[in-house]
C-alpha cells in the first residue's frame, strides 16, 4: 500500500493510495487509533455499487456503522440537505469521536466534509473518493462546502481528512463521460508537474481509457503528488494554490456561460487549458509547440477542442465576476514552460477576448 503524507498547517494525514485499498478502510482506520462509529454519506448511485463493500470493511475492523444517503447530482450540496444531515448525525447520537466517512465524488465529499467540519464544530473525516476528479483534486486539500442560489461553493471551509483511501480500482465503474472529468484534471497536472509526464499521457493515453492499473495508479500518484505539495505550502489558498487554478479561469467562465448544462466542468476546463497554453505561447514564448499537441491529446481524450454555442462576450463577462477575480483584469496562471507556472498573470483584455474568440473559430 502506497502511503503518501499531506503535511498541512492545521493537519497531517496519510492518503493510502492502492488497488483494493478501499477493503482495508476500517483497518487503516483503527490502525491510526481511531475509536467510535462511522457515519458514512454516500449517493444513490455510489451506494449501489460500494455500500456494502465499505461498510463491511468497516464492520470487520470493529466499528459500528450508519449509513446515510443522499439523492446523487449537485442539488444535494444544498443548505437544505445539510440540514437534513444534521439532523441525521444527531439522531444517531454522533459525538465528536465518530467520523464521517465520505464515499463517493466531489459532491458528496464536499458536503459530507462540510458537515463534519460543522456537526459539533468539527468530528473526523475519512474521504473515500470514487470518481478520477474526485481523487485527483477534490478529496484531499481539505476544501469543503456546499452552493447558495446564486453561486457554487460560496459556503464552506477548510477541513482536512484524518485520512484519505483513494482505490483506482474503483474508477473501473466510470462511463467515459466521467472518467474525462476526471482526465482534463489529470491533463492539468502534467502541464503543471512536468514534460516527463505530458509525454507519458501523449504516449500512453489509451491505458488510462481502457483502466490498465499498472499505468493508472501512478499517473493518479503524481496527481495526488503535485496537490499534496502545493497545499502543504498554501493550505488556505493565498498564494502558490492557485497554480491549481490553471485552465480554470477560462474554463469557470465557460461553465457558468453555459449555465453549467452547457459544457461540464471537465470539458470547460479543457477549453480553459487550450486557452491558457496559446496564452503562455504568447506572453512567455512557451516552445514546444504544446498548443498543438494538448489539442491533439485532448481530442483522443475525447475532451473538447472548440466551444459551440456560447457567446464569448457572455463567458468574458462571467470571468471577472467570478470569485477568485480581485478585478476586472483576467488573472491567470501561465506557462513558462512545461513544469514551470506562474501565478498571478494579468492578461490583456485583448488578448483574452481573441483567445476565446479561437475556440469559437478554431483558427
Ligand atoms: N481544486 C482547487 C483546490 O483545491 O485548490
Amino acid at each position: 500500500m502506497i502511503q503518501l503524507l499531506a503535511n498541512t498547517r492545521s493537519k497531517e494525514y496519510p492518503v493510502f493510495l492502492s488497488a483494493g485499498a478501499m477493503k482495508e478502510a476500517g483497518n487503516l482506520w483503527r490502525s491510526r487509533g481511531r475509536e467510535g462509529k462511522i457515519v458514512l454519506i454516500t449517493d444513490s448511485n455510489v451506494a449501489n455499487l460500494f455500500l456494502g463493500p465499505v461498510e463491511t470493511a468497516f464492520t470487520k475492523a470493529g466499528f459500528a456503522v450508519k449509513a446515510i444517503v443522499v439523492d446523487a447530482g449537485e442539488e444535494a450540496k444544498s443548505l437544505a440537505e445539510a440540514t437534513r444531515l444534521y439532523s441525521e448525525l444527531f439522531r444517531m447520537q454522533t459525538r465528536r469521536r465518530d467520523a464521517v466517512c465520505a464515499l463517493g465524488g466531489g459532491v458528496v465529499g464536499d458536503l459530507a466534509g462540510f458537515i463534519a467540519s460543522t456537526y459539533m464544530r468539527g468530528i473526523g473525516l475519512v474521504q473515500i473518493p470514487t470518481t478520477l476528479l474526485s481523487q485527483v483534486d477534490s478529496s484531499i486539500g481539505g476544501k469543503v462546502g456546499i452552493n447558495i442560489a446564486e453561486a457554487k461553493n460560496y459556503v464552506g471551509s477548510f477541513y482536512q481528512p484524518d485520512m484519505v483511501i483513494t482505490d483506482p480500482e474503483l474508477l473501473k465503474t466510470l462511463s467515459r463521460g466521467q472518467l474525462v472529468e476526471g482526465l482534463a484534471e489529470v491533463v492539468k497536472y502534467a502541464l503543471l508537474a512536468g514534460a516527463d509526464f505530458f509525454e507519458a499521457l501523449e504516449s500512453s493515453y489509451e491505458e488510462f481509457l481502457v483502466m490498465n492499473m499498472a499505468f493508472v495508479e501512478p499517473m493518479v500518484r503524481r496527481c495526488i503528488e503535485y496537490k499534496l505539495g502545493v497545499v502543504s505550502d498554501d493550505e488556505r489558498d493565498y498564494g502558490r494554490r492557485a497554480l491549481l487554478n490553471f485552465g480554470h479561469s477560462v474554463g469557470h467562465g465557460i461553465e457558468t456561460a453555459g449555465k453549467y448544462t452547457a459544457y461540464s466542468h471537465g470539458q470547460a476546463v479543457a477549453l480553459g487549458l487550450l486557452a491558457a497554453v496559446r496564452i503562455s505561447e504568447q506572453v512567455y514564448s512557451l516552445s514546444g509547440d504544446y498548443s498543438a499537441r494538448l489539442q491533439s491529446l485532448l481530442e483522443l481524450l475525447g475532451l473538447p477542442t472548440r466551444l459551440e454555442g456560447i457567446d464569448p462576450a457572455e463567458v468574458i463577462a462571467t470571468m471577472s465576476s467570478d470569485k477568485k477575480a480581485d478585478d476586472l483584469s483576467a488573472n491567470m496562471v501561465l506557462l513558462k514552460a512545461i513544469g514551470e507556472p506562474v501565478i498571478n498573470c494579468d492578461v490583456d483584455a485583448a488578448m483574452l477576448r481573441r483567445e476565446v474568440d479561437r475556440l469559437v473559430t478554431g483558427d
